[in-house]
């Protein structure tokens, strides 16, 4: 069955891989990106099965018009796929007010602005499917990244709360959980000032990736299973990718597990 996808962050890394292998296969594509230009080369190819639309996620208003214009353009909308985002790198103290701001309006924001719009009309048409591009670093605080695990923590709390408030209208919700794999996402970072005091801390170790990133995911294998998870009758609730992301996640829950049932006594104690 030919589906319809909404997507946001088309101009590279995964949502352009997504947006190519969907045309590929004969799906549409509503492909949403800052520099709609950067699709050209798919347009000519893919004709009337891809639908670009300038949007920064930032902007409240373009998102509702955007999403709104899919839809009624389209005629429904199958999947909607919140991928845009990126990393602020630095410690927490090296930040500076601006750059937190714009990363939590990007990765946590931009999601809850494009589900919050698409949502009344995945009920008028009676479901469909929602994809948030999580991470394995929502399940870790990454230091010298401690704003983009906290924007990846937050919305794994608002899909979660989300599945369940959703699920009597027929509309799937998954959290993809890829770890690493080469996209533009090492060199689109937004580096924080130095504050030469955290230099050769743990907070910088994250400054020097873009010269050894090396990580173990195929991000056209990614996109394959991501496009697979939607192709399943319900839909799964985390998509792990990548072994590195399956070691990270399987660490981070069994050393908080052993944590809290350390305190499996002591915590009813506080019970009236
Ligand atoms: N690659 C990894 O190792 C990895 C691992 C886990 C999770 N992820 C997640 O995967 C998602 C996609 O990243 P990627 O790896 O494919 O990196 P990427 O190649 O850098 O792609 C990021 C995309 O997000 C877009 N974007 C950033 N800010 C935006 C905004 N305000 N409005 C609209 N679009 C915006 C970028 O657009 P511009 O070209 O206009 O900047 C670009 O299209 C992100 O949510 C990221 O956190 C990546």
């Amino acid at each position: 069955m030919t589906l319809t996808w909404l997507i946001t962050g088309t101009s590279s890394g995964f949502g352009r891989i997504l947006t190519e292998q969907l045309i590929e296969r004969g799906d549409r594509v509503a492909a949403t990106l800052r520099s709609p230009g950067r699709l050209d080369d798919l347009v000519a190819r893919a004709g009337d099965r891809l639908w670009v639309r300038a949007l920064d996620v930032t902007d409240r208003a373009r998102v509702q018009v955007v999403v709104d214009d899919a839809f009624a353009e389209l005629g429904r909308v199958d999947v909607v796929v919140s991928n845009a985002g990126y990393t602020l790198v630095g410690a927490a103290e090296e930040a500076t007010d601006e750059q937190i701001v714009r990363q939590f309006d990007t990765n946590v924001l931009g999601p809850i602005r494009l589900v919050r719009a698409a949502l009344p009309h995945l009920r008028a048409q009676g479901g469909g499917r929602i994809l948030q591009i999580g991470s394995n670093v929502g399940h870790i605080g990454v230091p010298g990244a401690a704003y983009y695990s906290a924007s990846k923590f937050a919305v794994v709390g608002f899909f979660e709360a989300l599945r369940a408030e959703v699920e009597p209208f027929g509309i799937g919700v998954t959290i993809v959980e890829p770890g690493g794999a080469t996209t533009s996402f090492v060199d689109g970072a937004d580096m924080a000032p130095v504050l030469e005091a955290y230099s050769g801390t743990p907070a910088a170790a994250p400054r020097g990736l873009a010269q050894h990133y090396d990580p173990p995911g195929d991000a056209r294998k990614m996109v394959a299973a991501m496009i697979a998870s939607v192709d399943t009758p319900a839909a799964p609730r985390r998509l792990v990718l990548g072994s590195d992301s399956y070691s990270v996640i399987t660490g981070a829950l069994r050393d908080r597990l052993a944590q809290v049932e350390a305190q499996s006594s002591s915590a009813s104690l506080t019970d009236r």
